[in-house]
Formats: C-alpha cells, sequence, structure tokens
C-alpha cells in the first residue's frame, strides 16, 4: 500500500472502516464473513467435546472432504477460533464457542445469515430503483420467503433470539414494566424477548402476537414455555387487527422493517387495540441527528436492501406517531446499547 494511501486511510474517524480499507487489498476482507458462515453452517464446532480431533474423523463424520475440511480450520486456527496441533489435530477454542449451537454464547445463527449476503449482490439496483433487492434475488418479499420453508423461518427466528439477547437484554429491567399489567409483544418472534420481562417481572402478563408460522413455532418450543400460566400466543398480521386486551404493547424492531406507510398503518393498528391509558413501547436504534458515526447508518442500508424498510431519528419516529394519531410521551436510552426505547401515548385531544 503506497504511504499515501495509508495516510488518507488512516484519517478513517470509525475503527471498522480504517481496519477494513486496511484489508481490502488482502482476501481478508471478503472471505472472513463467508468462512465464518460455512463454519457455523456446516456444524464443525458442534462436533468438538473437551478433546482434539483428526480432521479426518470430522470430515468424515460430516461427509465434507477432508482436504478443504483442514484448509477452513487451519485458517480459523490462525486467528484463533481453532487450536491448530498439527498433523491434522484441532481443538475448539473459548472464541470458537460462538459458533457452537449449545452455547450460551452462540452467535451461529448470527454468521449463517447469508440470506442477506444473496440480497447484497442485487443491491446495484436498489440504489437504482429504491426497492428492496431482496425480492428480485429470492422472488418473494422478505418475510413471504420465510414462510416458504419452515426451516428458513425457524432460523430467522432462531437469530433474532440471539440479536435481541446481544443487542437489548437491559429491556427487561426498564422501570416502564413496574406499572404494566398485560403486555402484548408486537412481531415478537418465538417469545425470547417477551420471557425476558415477564420473568424479570413476575407481576406482568404476557400476550405474543406474530405471523400464525411463528406462533406455532413458539407453542411447540421456545423462551416463553415455562412461564404458560402468565402468557398466552395470538397469531395474525398487523396491518389488519392487532388483538386487544392489554395495556401495554411492544414493538421491538419491527418498525424499520417498514417503509412509514406501512409504519403508521402498523401504528394505527396499535392504537386501536389500546386503553385510552395504554402505552406503546417502541424499541429501535435512532439515527443521531448529527450525522456522527453510529451503527444504525449501517442498519439502515441493510434495511433498505433487505426488507425495503428503514431506520429513523427521534424526529422521524415523532412525525410517524403523529400520523396515527399518537405522541411520543418519554425516551429511555437503553444502557450498555445503541438501542432507545420510545414511550408513545394515544392521542385523544
Ligand atoms: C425483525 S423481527 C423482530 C422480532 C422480535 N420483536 C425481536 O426483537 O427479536 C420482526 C417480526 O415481525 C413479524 N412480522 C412480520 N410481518 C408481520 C405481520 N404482517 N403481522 C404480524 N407479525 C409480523 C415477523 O414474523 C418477525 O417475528
Amino acid at each position: 500500500m503506497s504511504t499515501d494511501r495509508e495516510h488518507v486511510i488512516a484519517t478513517a474517524t470509525d475503527p471498522v472502516v480504517r481496519e477494513f480499507l486496511r484489508m481490502a487489498d488482502d482476501s481478508i476482507v471478503a472471505v472472513l464473513p463467508y468462512a465464518l458462515s460455512v463454519a457455523a453452517h456446516l456444524g464443525v464446532a458442534d462436533e468438538f467435546s473437551d478433546t482434539e480431533r483428526k480432521v479426518e474423523e470430522l470430515a468424515g463424520a460430516l461427509d465434507l472432504s477432508p482436504g478443504a475440511l483442514e484448509r477452513l480450520l487451519r485458517t480459523l486456527a490462525s486467528c484463533g477460533f481453532f487450536t491448530d496441533h498439527g498433523e491434522g489435530l484441532f481443538s475448539l477454542t473459548r472464541l470458537g464457542q460462538l459458533l457452537r449451537t449449545d452455547s450460551p454464547v452462540s452467535m451461529r445463527a448470527t454468521l449463517t445469515n447469508v440470506d442477506s449476503y444473496r440480497a447484497w449482490l442485487g443491491a446495484v439496483d436498489t440504489i437504482a430503483t429504491g426497492r428492496p433487492a431482496f425480492d428480485s434475488q429470492f422472488g418473494a418479499g422478505f418475510f413471504t420467503h420465510k414462510d416458504s420453508d419452515g426451516q428458513v423461518g425457524a432460523t430467522f427466528d432462531e437469530r433474532m433470539r440471539e440479536r435481541a439477547g446481544r443487542l437489548y437484554s437491559g429491556l427487561a429491567t426498564l422501570p416502564a414494566w413496574n406499572d404494566t399489567r398485560r403486555l402484548l409483544d408486537i412481531g415478537g418472534g418465538k417469545g425470547a424477548v417477551l420471557a425476558s420481562i415477564l420473568t424479570a417481572n413476575p407481576h406482568v402478563s404476557g400476550i405474543l402476537f406474530d405471523r400464525r408460522s411463528v406462533v406455532e413455532r413458539a407453542e411447540v418450543s421456545g423462551e416463553l414455555a415455562p412461564l404458560r400460566d402468565r402468557c398466552r400466543t395470538a397469531s395474525g398480521d398487523f396491518f389488519e387487527a392487532i388483538p386487544a386486551g392489554a395495556d401495554a404493547h411492544l414493538m421491538c424492531s419491527v418498525l424499520h422493517d417498514w417503509e412509514d406507510e406501512d409504519a403508521v398503518t402498523i401504528l394505527r393498528r396499535s392504537r386501536e387495540a389500546l386503553p385510552a391509558d395504554g402505552r406503546l413501547l417502541i424499541c429501535e436504534m435512532l439515527l443521531p441527528e448529527s450525522g456522527e458515526a453510529h451503527p444504525a447508518w449501517w442498519s439502515d442500508l441493510g434495511m433498505m436492501v433487505v426488507l425495503g424498510g428503514r431506520e429513523r431519528s427521534l424526529d422521524q419516529y415523532r412525525s410517524l406517531l403523529r400520523r396515527a394519531g399518537m405522541h411520543l410521551s418519554d425516551v429511555t436510552w437503553l444502557p450498555d446499547s445503541f438501542f432507545s426505547v420510545l414511550e408513545a401515548r394515544r392521542d385523544d385531544r
């Protein structure tokens, strides 16, 4: 790399961007996400217990090419996911636990998210047309595609569970739940977020609301199972109707999936289902008004290309709520998180 270019790259204020540009001449930038994704997808880490494994044995168990698997493991060993003991013998490191299915720190579902990579292959079209590339790459919209096959939907539910635990685990202990009696989690996935709130707040009962396929999976397995006496499920379409009966509504990472018109419709359905003194709690990342570096900018592009949605500033949420007959009554920045919780109430004036 020329010294001039290095100096220009050093002016990048975001350390991730700086390192990306430094490594862009090497293959690591293009290969790393796929190598981790492939290792996670194949379940290689799940094959390890506390002992070392021979690559031939692993390849036999997973029906893989021993030579190709050894090259994958050696590369991932070079950055700490495995230890290479030589002569085809490997063990899993603490970092490698991220690739396991059963680990409490697992990122397996996140790392296997190849659907987004595929959508990004068509992202030039999104910039040309403003439409999500996912739809043309997959021949269906994002959530229609999730229903195309039970495994695709279940993998997405698991990724949402993993992500919520990582990005907004602090939600469960918010003072907002102190005076909540029944909470309806709208688009609540398989219920991991609702379960964490109900567990931390034994006086609250819950209703999980999502699409039929998701609710059916939640009824069979998931974190809500031990909380059945305080929680029920309801399935439906939040563009049509949201069930009544709760004094508080929660929408986590739901509105950012949709463009403004759709988001306003979902908010109107929530308003219709809430009692006059009810509250809606919206958990989302906020785009900084000043334009400084923040993960919400990257998520905004991701939403545009994959779902046709968008991230928003606080002012933009305020205006969506106004259009839906609601107003913003409070904002809480979640500790140790890039997410905020916006409290909205019905505008009955
Ligand atoms: C990005 S996920 C968020 C899941 C969960 N709230 C969380 O934070 O982990 C959006 C959720 O909205 C649900 N959803 C999408 N379209 C829906 C619709 N028309 N009616 C009800 N739920 C819907 C999806 O099934 C999915 O569970």
